[in-house]
């Protein structure tokens, strides 16, 4: 299924309205955080095979405080925006969580269906990162559920949301399970337990 990279006018919107703040970031030291999934705190969001590289999957694995588990996003302050979540490289790049594109199609033509795996690539400009917005874990609104927005228009005979949730696939724990998007509870107080995420400093 090929869907359409539309931005909405609400994004422009909302890009106009964080602008402030985003410009204050830059000027603060980025925070890091551990992200843990609910059904086992022990556990840490990672880069699946221990290198910050475009194209590299993002896991589960047991904590060990390496630099493929400390996650930052946007600014602290505007909990309400969207973000794009990255990791930083041994250079200090910043690499952000996304979906992989179509199977030849360009970067921005995204299948964005149920089972599509969380990989990094190059972090998009501000003024174009339409298709890498997540809703940051800290995000009180999203009750622990990290929602992918996508800015796509859905297919109308799919009949899906223009959100998925970050999902821990198949509910498992063990070390390099690939997580992935899935479809959200309609119900936002409730997530799904495998989309459930939590968040610790470093
Ligand atoms: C949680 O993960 C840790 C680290 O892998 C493991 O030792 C522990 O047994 C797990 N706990 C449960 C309840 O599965
Ligand atoms: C630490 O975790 C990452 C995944 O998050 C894994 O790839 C790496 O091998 C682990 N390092 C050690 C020393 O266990």
């Amino acid at each position: 299924m090929k869907i359409s990279n539309l931005v909405s006018s609400l994004s422009l919107a909302a890009g106009a309205l964080a602008l402030p703040s985003m410009l204050d970031t830059r000027q603060q030291k980025d925070k890091f955080f551990t992200v843990h999934p609910a059904v086992n705190k022990s556990k840490c969001m990672g880069v699946l095979g221990g290198k910050v590289v475009v194209g590299a999957f993002v896991d589960v694995y047991d904590c060990n405080g390496s630099a493929t588990q400390k996650w930052s996003w946007g600014a602290p302050s505007d909990i309400y925006a969207l973000s794009q979540i990255y990791v930083v490289d041994t250079s200090g790049k910043k690499l952000c969580v996304d979906i992989p594109p179509l199977s030849g199609f360009p970067d921005a033509e995204k299948d964005i269906v149920n089972g599509a795996k969380l990989v990094l690539k190059n972090c998009k400009k501000q003024d174009d990162f339409a298709g890498m917005d997540f809703g940051r874990p800290t995000d009180p609104s999203a009750n622990g559920a990290i929602k992918y927005s996508t800015w796509f228009v859905p297919d109308p005979e799919e009949g899906l949301f223009g959100q998925k949730c970050v999902d821990l696939t198949g509910g498992k724990t063990e070390n390099k399970n690939v997580l992935q998007l899935w479809n959200c509870n309609e119900d936002y107080k409730k997530p799904w337990k495998n989309q459930i995420w939590s968040v610790t400093e470093v």
